[in-house]
């Protein structure tokens, strides 16, 4: 930061009205990974029966099978950093999208359980890579004082993607009649599930064509006049753009270009900003937000909501996710992003804490007592608003926008690639810590929930506003 403080002053924090549209379109489009991202990790909540059934494995092989999608997403996260800094972003998004597609086909319409697992794995591979190169590309071509905003689109777009993921589900569940092996189309109703991916996947490849490459990433590679052009489009034309680039040339180029080992700031542990990102990451999952989506079923049959309404149930958790997005996305550029981050962690501790404490009682033929019924079921909701409205959104705003110029996609690709193995050790260790002590469970994501508070606090810096150029 100190080097950067000579660099000179192009208004970069001006807002730009007339070109707010065209960012917006941008950034939209680019969110169609995070689409994609929500969507496949949760279609597959509607598929879990019959793939038991086809293939007659045991729960175990299946949860293997459905986790090791979240190991393909680490892997993604962890080489786009490195393909995108190569590449370009567009190309990113263009290989990301050829990924998605192939996997929605080839997870449709497999031979075998092991090749389902495979089109799984490249599936995850595909959204490991637009889970990092979504927030990057959008903090890169956003405005300084819309960042927060239209950085929120990734998160906006992975909830209603998890959302129409549902409803689709749901939608094709009951065309079949019921049944998840019942005929659509010539095809099993689960093959139809996954393979309707291919619509937004197909999309997401053509709106990459109709978005301009990210500036930052033509400056490293000498485009400058095109670079010029681009943040003309965005920035509007009452920049002087000369003194933007030599700005953002000045910040990239005090160092040689990003490498795995600048992530190590010469020693052999990462550099501290990359270990926030990675704290951030890890909080954001250890408070147990995917078991309160992949696992709600369980909760809804505790409080005695018949199976076969729990999806409606589910939907409604999507939704209040849905609105406590839309609350963030409102604030974000407002209020800033660490005081978000603060109110949504003393929400999600007191929606955890209610929760263990109501399955502190005991079980009567499968469900809780009813005042604990309700309470588990309000503090459910609870515990979600306030993830929405803060960790949800707040953390893929930050790991787009925290880290300088010349590591940032490497340094998110390894934050990301953290949250998927946060992803899947909480995903994975629910079910037999639940078998343990469910309480005991919540009390874990409670305390993790109260640890994000002194964690923000004293490691987090406020982006909101600021060049990023000044980051780091
Ligand atoms: C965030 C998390 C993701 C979770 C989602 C729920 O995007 O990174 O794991 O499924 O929020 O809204």
């Amino acid at each position: 930061m100190a080097s950067t403080s000579q660099a000179p002053s192009s208004g970069a924090r001006t807002a730009h009205p007339d070109h707010l549209g065209h960012v917006i379109f941008i950034a939209a489009a680019a969110a169609m990974g995070g689409f994609l991202f929500g969507y496949d990790s949760s279609v597959i909540n509607g598929a879990v029966e019959a793939i038991r059934d086809r293939y007659d494995v045991g729960s175990a092989v299946l949860a293997q099978v459905i986790a090791i999608a979240l190991i393909g997403c680490a892997i993604g996260a962890a080489t786009a950093g490195r393909i995108a800094d190569r590449i370009g972003r567009i190309r990113c998004m263009q290989i990301a999208a050829v990924l998605f597609t192939v996997s929605a086909v080839g997870s449709a319409l497999p031979f075998a359980l092991w090749d389902l697992a495979m089109w799984r794995v490249i599936g995850g591979f595909a959204i490991g890579m637009a889970s990092v190169i979504g927030p990057a590309y959008i903090a890169e071509v956003s405005p300084p004082a819309y960042r927060g905003r239209l950085g929120s689109f990734q998160q906006a777009a992975i909830v209603v993607g998890i959302a129409v993921s549902q409803l689709v589900n749901w939608g094709l569940l009951n065309a079949a009649g019921g049944d998840q092996r019942g005929e659509l189309m010539g095809l099993e109703a689960w093959q139809v599930m996954l393979g309707v991916m291919v619509i937004p996947a197909v999309l997401y490849g053509l709106l990459s064509f109709a978005i301009p490459e990210s500036p930052r990433f033509l400056i490293s590679v000498g485009k400058r006049e095109k670079a010029k052009q681009i943040l003309e489009e965005v920035e509007g034309r009452d920049v002087d753009f000369d003194a933007r680039i030599a700005e953002i040339e000045h910040a990239m180029h005090r160092e040689e270009k990003a490498s795995f080992k600048e992530l190590l700031g010469g020693s052999f542990f990462f550099k501290p900003i990359v270990w926030i990102g990675i704290g951030l990451s890890v909080f954001q999952q250890f408070v147990g937000i995917n078991v309160a989506f992949y696992y709600s079923s369980t909760l809804w049959q505790s409080v005695g909501v018949d199976p076969t309404d729990s999806f409606f149930y589910s939907f409604t958790t999507s939704i209040i996710n849905i609105v406590g997005t839309v609350i963030a996305m409102i604030f974000v550029d407002r209020v800033g992003r660490k005081p978000l981050a603060l109110i949504g962690s003393v929400g999600m501790v007191i929606g955890l804490a209610l929760e263990a404490w109501a399955f502190s009682f005991d079980l009567v033929d499968g469900k809780l007592p009813a005042t604990q019924g309700w309470v588990a079921l309000i503090a459910a909701h609870v515990f979600v608003l306030f993830f929405a409205l803060s960790w949800g959104v707040v953390v893929w705003v930050f790991l787009g926008e925290m880290f300088p110029n010349r590591i940032r996609a490497a340094a998110l690709g390894v934050a990301a690639s953290a949250q998927w193995i946060a992803n899947w050790a909480i995903t994975a260790s629910f079910p037999s810590l639940a078998d343990w002590n469910l309480s005991g469970t919540y009390v874990i994501y409670t305390v993790f929930a109260a640890l994000s508070i002194p964690f923000v606090l004293k490691f987090v810096k406020e982006t909101k506003g600021k060049a990023l150029e000044e980051m780091g």
